[in-house]
């Protein structure tokens, strides 16, 4: 067995600062962050708005350069967006092309790898599409679709892509509460199915503590991780019943508590 591969964090960010601007113009976003994601987990990050949530989360995807610490996935550094971690952005509306059909736009994932014929990554754009229950709309247009749908289509097209980690910023900010319930079901059976690793950032705590194997609390700017929780809920989640349990109104307690500054 390669040792190295087990005491190697799968994702690990270390001493991550982030400022933006100069001068009397300077922002802090990022403090100093530290953060190791497991293989195959399910973490969550929450903290207030404006605290760097998404700026993390981009660092992480190697979108963005860090001013100060690195990232790792698998012991590598990451500099660029390496080969097998997806991000899922936090405006939908903006991340479909609303000139390819929907069927294209989840082909658009997967079809410049080498030897992926078009027909190749149609067939694969589809059955992801019946996975997220989108199959009947495959030749229509993303605007003519619903904003849960489009969200749908996004989910769809990320998991084409057959990611070892998956980062979602604020997927379901933006869909009414009950499609939002029904994307964390489907999430959730798609992450058991594929068991990819999963980052979702966050500022809805009920969320957070509902999908989650673990949790971190980030501090207002310049944010910082203030607490790692395990949830400890058991899974398969169930949307009410889950919610109603004493430990899941502990955490989000606990969690609200700290939030809103009064821990
Ligand atoms: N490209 C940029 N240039 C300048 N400042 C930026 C840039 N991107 C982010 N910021 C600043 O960094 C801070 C963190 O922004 P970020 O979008 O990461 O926060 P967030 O936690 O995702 O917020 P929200 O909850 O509203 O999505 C904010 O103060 C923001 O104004
Ligand atoms: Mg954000």
């Amino acid at each position: 067995m390669d040792m190295r591969a087990v005491d190697t964090p799968y994702l690990q960010l270390t001493g991550i600062r982030k400022t933006f601007g100069s001068g009397d113009r300077q922002v802090v976003a990022l403090g100093r962050v530290e953060l190791t994601v497991a293989e195959g987990e399910f973490l969550a990050i929450v903290g207030p708005s404006g605290c760097g949530k998404s700026t993390l989360l981009q660092i992480a995807a190697g979108l963005a350069l860090p001013s100060e610490g690195t990232v790792r996935f698998r012991g590598a550094p990451v500099t660029a967006p390496p080969e097998g971690i997806v991000y899922l952005f936090q405006q939908y509306g903006k991340s479909l092309l609303p000139w390819r059909t929907v069927a294209d736009n989840v082909a658009f994932a997967i079809e410049h790898r080498p030897g992926m014929t078009r027909a190749a990554a149609r067939e694969t754009s589809r059955r992801y599409l019946a996975m997220v229950g989108l199959a009947e709309f495959a030749d229509r247009y993303p605007w003519q679709l619903s904003g849960g749908m489009q969200q749908r289509v996004t989910i769809a097209r990320a998991l084409a892509a057959e990611p070892r980690v998956l980062l979602l910023d604020e997927p379901f900010s933006s869909v009414d509460a009950l499609t939002r319930l029904e994307l964390h079901q489907l999430v959730l059976e798609l992450w058991d199915k594929h068991r990819f690793t999963a980052v979702l950032v966050t500022h809805d705590v009920d969320e957070a503590v509902y999908l989650a194997d673990r949790i971190a609390v980030l501090s207002a700017r310049p944010s910082e991780v203030v607490q790692v929780l395990d949830t400890e809920l058991p899974r398969p989640r169930d949307p009410l019943a889950t919610r109603e349990l004493p430990r899941f109104l502990s955490l989000r307690h606990a969690i609200l508590q700290r939030l809103l500054g009064r821990a």
